[in-house]
């Protein structure tokens, strides 16, 4: 009864394609991106996280151990149409986002680092930050300082990955 619109297989055109039913609070972020990423609350991120919506975006083939720099654990990143697809310079569009599953020792998924462009700019407080390990938040608003305080050293608008392969 959950209906996520990830659940279809189709990605022609279905007729639901979840028009902003935030009322217009961020102006509809990823329209081509298949499914709106509920930030409101942290239940309903974690519901989408759980569902695996994520997976159909543009992700690495496999886990890897963090690479030099990354404040993560061994982790495999996903990047929706908005920000993998915007090979330009500058801010990337509202609606851009990243997901990158957090792995335990035993290579199970234990959490969650996820942001999302909110709103035109170039400062740290234009993404959303989020990020979860086992049942703990680590961050979870726009402009978390731990984590843009080490993202704003990325090459392109606080994202390292852009092309996970
Ligand atoms: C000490 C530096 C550091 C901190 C702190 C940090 N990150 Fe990262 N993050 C990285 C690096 C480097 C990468 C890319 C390589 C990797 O993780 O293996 C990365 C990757 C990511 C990715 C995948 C997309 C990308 O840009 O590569 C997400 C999503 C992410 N971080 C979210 C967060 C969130 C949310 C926080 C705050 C809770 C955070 N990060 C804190 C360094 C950091």
């Amino acid at each position: 009864m959950d209906d996520t619109s990830g659940g279809g297989s189709s990605s022609g055109s279905p007729s639901a394609p979840q028009a902003s039913p935030d009322g217009g609070a961020s102006p509809g972020p990823t329209g081509d991106a298949g499914a709106a990423i509920p930030i409101g609350t942290q239940a309903e991120l974690d519901a989408w996280l759980q569902s695996g919506a994520y997976k159909s975006w543009a992700c690495e083939a496999a886990a890897h151990d963090r690479r030099p720099g990354s404040g993560h654990s061994r982790n495999r990143i996903c990047v929706n149409p908005a920000l993998g697809q915007d090979k330009g310079a500058g801010p990337y569009p509202v609606g851009a986002a990243s997901v990158k599953e957090l792995y335990d020792g035993s290579g199970a998924v234990n959490g969650y680092a996820v942001y999302v462009k909110v709103k035109p700019g170039a400062a740290g407080d234009t993404w959303f930050w989020y990020e979860r390990i086992g049942s703990s938040v680590v961050a979870r608003s726009e402009g978390a300082s731990l984590c843009v305080g080490c993202h704003s050293g990325a090459p392109r608008d606080h994202v390292f990955t852009a092309s996970p392969q």
